[in-house]
């Protein structure tokens, strides 16, 4: 009915993957509209864990500060309880998120940026706010409806959900972070590999101060072993902190085989006092909502102008806290392309490498959440527990690991093994840095991937591999420390080289004037403003001194070459053209 309006890019959804996609977008100039069904943003606490990559992500487009400032800090995350209820016996704990003293070095060595705790109530509005700031036209209470390809462009039918009134906004590409039940997803029809609703949960939020409970054992998350927690998809309750130490939020499972149950109030004030183990608990319940369980992922992202990020092509289970981050990381991936494409600096063929390089991580991330949902098994056999057994049983079986007997120290040697397994949930760093990249944006130097001495889904390794993302190293003067990572930020590409590779300075300007395309030099050595202050980058950048490393808008890797060629300016060139498929 209105007018039709034209944009560069058209985002669907304001979730973590839609909310980012516009800000990266703004951040590099490139118009775009973002709409959402709904009035205002995420209106329950859902994803929360916010991991070093992200925050990185964060850092580069200048928000870290701000998402700090709202979040509860890396120290007061994780000291995981395991129990049979907040106030009751508990079975031990596992200090997650990196903050294991034997673990914080790892963490801290790795990245500039430690992880922290934000709910999406409180993130999506910094990142709305900072799209919009930026450029970006949001449009609240507008609907999706469909859209049409044509070969320069995309027309998008939306509603007005204020006025009733359709819309066609006329945008180059199409993002459909539209989230798990994505209508872009299946109006494209990407394939999907797996099944949605395998099992139900239901989040009550509700506000009490539990500080004397859980002030001592600072967490975001204590898990209760109590009848019926094996059911759904977690495994067991879980109380998840919010806002320290009074507001929370519980999740429950339900055996989705027997429909959807009806959770009153009074039903949900019982579940929390339960899990808290206080009768007499006062507790304001301020919210009830059910979700399905997922374990399902696209083998493809795209279809011609129309891109979907985020839940919309990985769903699954809260486990390991990857929701949002993968989503955010999605769209990090994909702006820059675009923002490329649009200008005229990429061929449209780089938008194919979005596929190439997330499909993979959905699918990791969605078979990794899956896993550590199925893995809180292990803990219910080691505590004897079965299905079907009475409260009775059940009690008694956890207690049998306190007995003096040869099955007891048997019952307390599983309980162990089973607490350590689940540092692949809460300790994953290597699933969460680890991510390398192949596709034609990456030029591989032909030489053997980097090893990783140690379990690659724990621990990360840094490396230059092209394909991986940079490895952080502090880097300075005697006035300033920087990031590498702040060395090479979203708006060009970066090439790093040391003190006797300063002839790589000449060759990037010279194919930065051919190409069109912003490559800068960062020369590292005490001759420059950027000296390697702890012999750390020398330590991980794996080539020699006059070697380089093209670094991506998005940190990763494109290119790496291991000493001074005869001709850096022709081998640069080759390189990245390549990678922005140009002829
Ligand atoms: P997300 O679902 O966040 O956003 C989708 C966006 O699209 C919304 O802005 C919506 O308004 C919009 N939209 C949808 N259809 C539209 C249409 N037709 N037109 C216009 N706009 C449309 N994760 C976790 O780690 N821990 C947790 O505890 C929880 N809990 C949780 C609870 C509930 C109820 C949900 C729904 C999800 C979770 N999650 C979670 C998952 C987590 O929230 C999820 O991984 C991220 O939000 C994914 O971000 P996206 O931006 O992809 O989708």
């Amino acid at each position: 009915d209105g007018d039709t309006v034209d944009t560069d890019v058209l985002i669907v959804g304001s979730g973590p993957a839609g909310a980012s996609a516009a800000l990266f977008l703004s951040t590099l100039g490139v118009p775009n509209i973002m709409i959402t069904k709904y009035r205002w943003t995420a209106n329950t606490p859902r994803a929360h864990i916010t991991n070093q990559r992200t925050m990185e992500i964060f850092r580069d487009v200048g928000i870290e500060d701000q998402v700090l400032a709202e979040a509860t800090p890396h120290e007061m995350i994780g000291d995981t309880v395991f129990c049979t209820s907040i106030a009751g016996e508990e079975i031990g704990r596992i200090l997650t998120w990196g903050n294991h003293p034997a673990r914080h070095a790892d963490y801290e060595l790795a990245s500039p940026s430690l992880n922290c705790d934000i709910p999406q109530t409180y993130l999506e509005p910094i990142l709305v706010k900072n799209a919009t700031m930026r450029g970006t036209q949001t449009r609240f209470s507008t609907e999706y409806l469909s859209h049409v390809q044509h070969p320069d462009h995309v027309d998008v039918t939306v509603l007005d959900r204020l006025t009733g009134r359709t819309q066609v906004i006329r945008a180059k590409y199409l993002i459909g972070a539209d989230g798990a039940r994505s209508k872009v997803a299946a109006d494209i029809d990407l394939s999907m590999v797996g099944q949605m609703d395998i099992a139900g949960s239901m989040n009550i939020t509700f506000t009490a101060d539990l500080e004397k409970l859980v002030g001592h054992r600072p967490s975001v998350l204590y898990w209760v072993i109590q009848p019926g927690s094996n059911i759904g998809g977690i495994g067991a309750g879980l109380v998840r902190m919010v806002r320290p130490w009074n507001e929370w939020l519980i999740v429950w499972g339900f055996d989705i085989d027997q429909g959807v149950p009806e959770v009153t109030e009074a039903d949900a004030l019982q579940i929390v006092r339960n899990l808290i183990g206080d009768p007499g608990l006062e507790a304001e319940i301020t919210g009830i909502s059910l979700w399905g369980n997922n374990e399902q992922y696209a083998t493809r992202l795209q279809s011609g102008r129309v891109f979907c990020a985020g839940d919309a092509v990985h769903k699954h289970p809260p486990s390991n806290g990857l929701g949002s981050n993968t989503s955010i990381q999605d769209s990090y991936n994909l702006a820059w392309k675009l923002a490329a494409v649009l200008n005229g600096t990429a061929g449209e063929e780089l938008l194919e490498t979005y596929t190439a390089e997330r499909a993979p991580v959905a699918r990791q991330i969605v078979t990794r959440a899956n896993q550590s949902g199925r893995e809180f098994g292990e803990l219910f056999s080691a505590l004897g527990l079965e299905p079907g057994q009475t409260e009775e049983e059940m009690t008694a079986a956890i207690a049998a690991r306190k007995d003096a007997t040869p099955a007891g120290a048997e019952r307390r040697r599983q309980v162990k093994a089973a607490m350590e397994l689940k540092n692949y949930e809460f300790n994953a760093h290597g699933v969460e840095l680890g991510q390398r990249y192949t596709s034609s944006a990456v030029v591989d130097d032909g030489r053997e991937p980097t090893p990783n001495p140690r379990d690659p889904e724990l621990y990360y390794e840094p490396c230059t591999d092209p394909g991986v993302r940079l490895p952080h190293a502090w880097v300075g003067n005697c006035i300033e420390k920087s990031s590498t990572h702040d060395l090479a930020p979203y708006s060009r590409f970066t090439l790093i080289t040391g003190t006797t590779g300063a002839a790589w300075e000449d060759a990037a300007r010279t194919v930065s004037d051919r190409l069109g395309v912003d490559v800068t030099t960062v020369v590292i050595g005490p001759d420059r403003d950027i000296t390697d202050l702890y012999f750390d980058w020398d330590r991980v950048r794996g080539i020699a001194e006059d070697g380089a490393i093209l670094v991506r808008p998005d940190t990763h890797i494109a290119w790496r070459v291991e000493t001074l060629p005869s001709d850096p300016a022709g081998d640069l060139e080759t390189a990245l053209t390549a990678v922005l498929s140009r002829e």
